[in-house]
């Protein structure tokens, strides 16, 4: 053993191999994907990270002693081969880029080993996610997972060359940190040194980008980890990384237009995709009207209707009771729905269920005639309300109700979403880019009745609206925006405050008292008080864009060592217990039975 590595280099990729190779002397080395023996004649599909390609061993090539190495082979055993390209043999191979020709092996070596798979390094396997993540390096062989990682890596260098092209500064900040808030739970590190303090981890670098402005760099970017500790779902991890980008001197408009570039560039040389320019833009409050959601899907129609001044006086006590108590009646029209099942129906009513609302009342038109548990309730008020959803024959009309608005917006939203899902009205390979801007600036936590804020407790105001942050908080608007694709979030940022006294009155609206401003945000307001210049800025979800461009139903998809819905690495056995002593050199002790 030891031959090739020694004395030849790997000449070529194993799907590189083309027609115009034909007579080269090629050395590769890689994987054995299969192995089939055709009674004297042995074929060896070799892969490596460029493909697959056809080794054709014979004893009358290899020699007794090589032609024993090639015929030991089994699949993913690591193999060296040495010899020459030709014309396929046989028929050519559409489904391989390398179809046309096969290496006829000269020599071969053995260069590892492999136990029998716990699963196949194909397209597609059945095996379960479970084990997939316990043998996550071997996942990583597959196709699929080989080409999200070469696009994620593409990816990177892309946005990094584009941000340095236009003059941006790539800094590292740390990740030992204090507590940035982003409205999620922090992961904490605690300090031996100092024993009973602790570092948290980056929810986002918010605060130094913010200080990187007041310290003159006017263009920052970072392509960094960030740590929350939240309900996970597919397109959340406890660490994901976010493409952050902070300026000075600028408006709204310019932080849109910098990032819309940015994304235009990645989707036209990635995938070929046209972004549109200027990203069309739409108000938070004009989102929730339409689409019931912050994060709208603007690939389709099928837009929301309020219908609750039209039910005041509705028979349907559902309608005219939420209507009286202040909430609202959502509808929607499903073209092509009126041919659902009674069982879709019931899956509908379990899914707004699922966000909180009540019910789920329904109604059909077929033939011009409407049937469902609605129609007995269809006065002239209901049916032109309806009509402006669209509501036309063969459809299907859905309507939500809620004594909580938010809850009918909401669960009528998701609802838009997953009908048309299931309508087949979303067409893949279809992108839609829309930017919400105007932000509430804060919000009421359900359980604790506190105002919170919506994205962070640095976003301005909008100057119209500074009277209002004492007297009518919730009617503040800040100069927020988010980009979303595809019904998802995959950007947000503000313009910040760049004025202590303003940060102070934001502040004391969240009910952060003086005391704790200084405690927890010291430095931030000592640097406003430095000459800060006005600056704003924006994260992307580089995990979420990158979902997007493979599509990838999970963000799992595109990183390479992803954790589970309960933030658990099933390789590494992350998080693991620790040893009594390291936790003693902490200062720290486990709670009894805990
Ligand atoms: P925000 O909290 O909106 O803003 O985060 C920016 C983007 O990061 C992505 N993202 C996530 N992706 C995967 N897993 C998660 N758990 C997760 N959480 C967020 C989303 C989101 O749009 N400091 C501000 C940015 C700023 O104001 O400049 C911030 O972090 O795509
Ligand atoms: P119930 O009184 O629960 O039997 O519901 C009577 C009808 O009203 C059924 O068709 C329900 O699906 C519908 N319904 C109940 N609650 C709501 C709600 N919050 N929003 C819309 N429809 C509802």
């Amino acid at each position: 053993m030891g031959k090739f590595i020694e004395e030849w280099k790997k000449s070529h990729g194993a799907g590189e191999l083309r027609p115009a190779h034909v007579g080269e002397t090629v050395v590769l080395m890689g994987w054995v994907d299969a192995v089939r023996d055709h009674g004297g004649t042995l074929f060896l599909d070799l892969r490596d990270r460029s493909g697959i390609v056809q080794l054709v061993c014979e004893e009358s090539e290899l020699g007794a002693e090589g032609f024993s190495v090639a015929g030991g082979m089994h699949q993913e055993y690591v193999v060296a081969a040495r010899g020459k390209v030709r014309v396929r043999a046989g028929k050519p191979n559409p489904n391989l880029s390398t179809g046309e020709v096969e290496v006829l092996v000269t020599d071969a070596e053995l260069l590892g080993r492999s136990q029998p798979m716990p699963f196949a390094v194909a397209e597609e396997v059945d095996a379960n996610e479970t084990t997939r993540l316990k043998y996550r390096f071997l996942d990583l062989r597959r196709p699929p997972l080989q080409r999200a990682m070469i696009l994620r890596s593409k990816a990177a260098a892309m946005v990094r060359r584009h941000f340095e092209s236009e003059g941006f500064i790539e800094f590292e900040t740390p990740i030992l940190t204090k507590s940035t808030p982003e409205g999620a739970r922090d992961y904490l590190v605690p300090s031996r040194v100092q024993q009973g303090s602790f570092y948290a981890l980056p929810q986002s670098p918010q605060l130094f980008k913010q200080l990187l402005q007041v310290a003159g760099f006017e263009r920052y970017y970072q392509i960094c980890r960030c740590f929350r500790d939240e309900d996970l779902r597919a397109d959340r991890q406890p660490e994901f990384t976010q493409i952050d980008v902070e300026m000075s001197f600028v408006a709204p408009d310019d932080i849109m237009a910098t990032g819309g570039r940015m994304l235009a560039r990645v989707f036209k040389e990635l995938k070929g995709i046209d972004v549109p320019s200027p990203i069309p833009r739409i108000s938070y409050d004009e989102a929730i009207a339409r689409y019931g959601v912050d994060n709208p899907d603007v690939r389709f129609g099928m837009e929301l209707c309020d219908l609750t001044d039209r039910v005041r006086g509705s028979a349907f006590k559902v309608f005219s009771d939420v209507a009286a108590a202040g909430g609202a009646v959502v509808g929607l029209a499903v073209p092509g729905g009126a041919t659902w099942s009674r069982k879709d129906m019931d899956g509908l009513t379990e899914f707004v269920k699922t966000y909180g609302a009540g019910g789920l009342a329904w109604l059909k038109k077929a033939d011009g005639a409407v049937s469902g548990p609605l129609a007995k309730f269809v006065d002239p008020a209901l049916e032109a309300g309806l009509a402006e959803a669209g509501f036309g024959d063969g459809a299907l009309a859905l309507v939500v109700a809620d004594k909580d608005a938010r809850v009918a917006h909401t669960a009528a939203g998701r609802l838009r979403n997953h009908a048309a899902a299931k309508a087949g009205l979303v067409k893949p390979g279809t992108y839609g880019f829309v930017w919400v801007t105007d932000f509430p600036m804060f919000d009421r936590d359900a359980e604790t009745g506190r105002l919170v804020a919506m994205h962070h407790p640095f976003t301005s105001p909008r100057p119209e609206d500074l009277d209002l942050l004492e007297s009518e908080p919730l009617r503040v608007k800040a100069r927020a925006y988010d980009v979303v694709v595809n019904g998802q979030e995959v950007g947000g940022g503000s313009i910040r405050i760049h004025d202590q006294g303003v940060q102070s009155r934001v502040f004391k609206a969240l009910g952060i008292g003086e005391d704790e401003a200084r405690a927890k945000f010291g430095f931030l307001l000592s640097a406003l008080s430095y000459g800060a210049p006005p600056h704003g800025g924006i994260a992307f979800g580089f995990d979420r864009l990158c979902a997007i461009l493979t599509g990838s139903e999970s963000i799992r998809d595109v990183i390479a060592f992803p954790k589970t819905t309960r933030a658990a690495c099933l390789m590494t056995d992350a998080p693991s217990e620790i040893d009594p002593a390291q936790l003693a050199e902490l200062g720290l002790a486990r709670k009894p039975g805990g």
